[in-house]
């Protein structure tokens, strides 16, 4: 039986995930583990308001465990040497050099942590991948562990994380299933059992489903390809429905009516963003090119050409629609986190059309609930397109939204987040320029009340 987890990487999934596994399994002590000492103090504040990853329910949750069997450390030797099962679950970006650059998983921090395994463990350790990965990973993971050890026997399995940030806590309260592969020896077997029985303290056992491990791996893969193809689909329907006269929230509650189809994920917006479908799908294409797979992976790849061109479409709408030139306006950003319910602002849409917009010389104010400014810059200055400094003079964060509202020539909506949709609209309304412009990058508001103030109101696909 598991007594010890410990977990390496604190971040959006590794901190929800153990904090769960925490509260239901309370005679496991869980042990999450970072090099990033900031991200470790934060999570241990005495103020829950000030741990690092924002999601409903966390704070209680963490609350719940934290100090009596959930720990937070930098000590990452001791928590290894300590776990009988440790997940990784450290950020695998895409590659920025070399072969693959631009497509492959950088997996070089997943090399670092099974290193560091191998040099540390005296006793056998059940090692599980929680990262998104490219297939075979695990077989990499192994061969290092093998190598490298002090003799003792290493189980890897793949357990891939299917929460989506801002439902996690409920994703992982109620799972729609639990995927764990690994092995088909004997010792593969029981290891994969080891954890089933971990899940078991709160999910049904027929949602937890067992698989060889590249089963598992490819499963993880298929499924963000599945969801962020259903949002390029109705993307690409929403510019046809614009040319059309066609609505696309119509188009999508009639088709989403057919059981085959389904309504979830059918929501037109600016694009979609986050850490996983992004990088996700272009590990897909890599794995398929490099099988020689072109028509696979020309398949695949489709779905990001459609999501970067329903981003870009979007500045260039605004662009055009203020006259041709945004050049010293104000334009105000409702939103920067790449959804709602999440400070989580990876490949988030707003940071491509914010880029654009700089570039035709805007003048950018932001207010998100949940997104400091020094984020938006990070972002920003992750593209590169120009200078720090340039990029802090060309947007201003708000703490409210009435105040980033004043003056501006136009508003984009960029994150579907609920408190947009209670603001006094006429009041935002009678502060702004005239015309006053609303782009909703995610059909939030309702148009004809939004009309009857005065705005000029754009959606997505109508
Ligand atoms: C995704 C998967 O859903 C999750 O299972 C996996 O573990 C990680 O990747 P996440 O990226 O956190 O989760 O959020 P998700 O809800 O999938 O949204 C991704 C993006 O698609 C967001 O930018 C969202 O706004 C956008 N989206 C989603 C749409 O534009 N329209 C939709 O109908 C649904
Ligand atoms: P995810 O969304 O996959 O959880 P994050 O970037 O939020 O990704 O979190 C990954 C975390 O893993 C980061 O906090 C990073 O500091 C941590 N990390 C990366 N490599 C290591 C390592 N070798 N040991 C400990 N922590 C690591």
């Amino acid at each position: 039986m598991i007594k010890n987890i410990c977990c390496i990487g604190a971040g959006y999934v590794g901190g929800p995930t153990m904090a769960v596994i925490a509260a239901k399994c309370p005679n496991i002590k869980v042990t999450v583990v970072d090099l990033n000492q900031k991200r470790i103090a934060d999570w241990n504040d005495q103020n829950i308001d000030n741990i690092p990853v924002y999601e409903p329910g966390l704070g209680e949750i963490v609350l719940e465990s934290r100090n009596k069997n959930l720990f937070f450390s930098t000590n990452v030797d001791e928590a290894i040497d300590e776990a009988d099962l440790i997940f990784i679950s450290v950020n695998t970006p895409t590659k920025t050099y070399g072969s693959g650059k631009g497509m492959a998983a950088d997996l070089k921090y997943i090399e670092l942590c099974a290193r560091q395994i191998a040099r540390v463990a005296k006793n056998d350790k059940i090692v599980v991948e929680k990262s998104t990965l490219p297939v075979r990973t695990a077989e990499a993971i192994k061969s290092i562990l093998d190598n490298t050890g002090n003799g003792v026997q290493f189980q890897i399995l793949s357990n891939p994380e299917f929460l989506a940030e801002g439902t996690a806590v409920t994703d992982l309260l109620n799972p729609d299933r639990v995927l764990i592969g690994g092995e088909n020896s004997v010792e593969g077997q029981k290891a994969i059992q080891k954890l089933v029985d971990v899940y078991a303290n709160w999910v049904e056992r027929d949602k937890i489903l067992t698989t060889n491990v590249w089963s598992s791996e490819l499963s993880k893969l298929t499924a963000n390809a599945f969801l962020a193809q259903r949002v390029s689909s109705i993307n690409a329907i929403s510019e046809l429905c614009e040319k059309t006269g066609a609505n696309v929230n119509e188009v999508a509650k009639a088709i989403g009516m057919d059981s085959r189809i389904g309504p979830k994920f059918l929501k037109a917006s600016v694009g979609f963003g986050g850490s996983c479908f992004q990088k996700d799908i272009l590990n897909l294409v890599y794995i398929a090119k490099s099988f020689g797979l072109n028509e696979v992976a020309d398949y695949w790849e489709q779905v990001i050409i459609m999501n970067d061109h329903q981003k870009r479409r979007f500045s260039r709408n605004i662009v055009k629609t203020l006259y041709n030139t945004v050049a010293d306006k104000k334009i105000t950003f409702l939103g920067w986190a790449f959804k709602k319910d999440t400070n989580d602002t990876r490949e988030s849409a707003a940071i491509y059309v914010a880029d654009d917009l700089i570039n035709e010389q805007a003048r950018i104010a932001v207010y998100d609930p949940k997104v400091e400014s020094n984020q938006i810059q990070t972002d920003l200055n992750y593209l590169e397109s120009r200078s720090a400094s340039e990029n802090e003079k060309a947007t201003k964060c708000f703490d409210n939204p009435y105040d980033a509202c004043k003056d501006a020539h136009a508003i984009a909506i960029l994150t579907e987040w609920d408190e947009f949709k209670t603001y006094d609209w006429q009041k935002i309304y009678d502060n702004m320029l005239k015309p006053a412009f609303v782009f909703d990058g995610r059909n939030l508001l309702d148009a004809s009340k939004i009309k009857e103030i005065g705005f000029i109101y754009q959606s997505i696909g109508s």
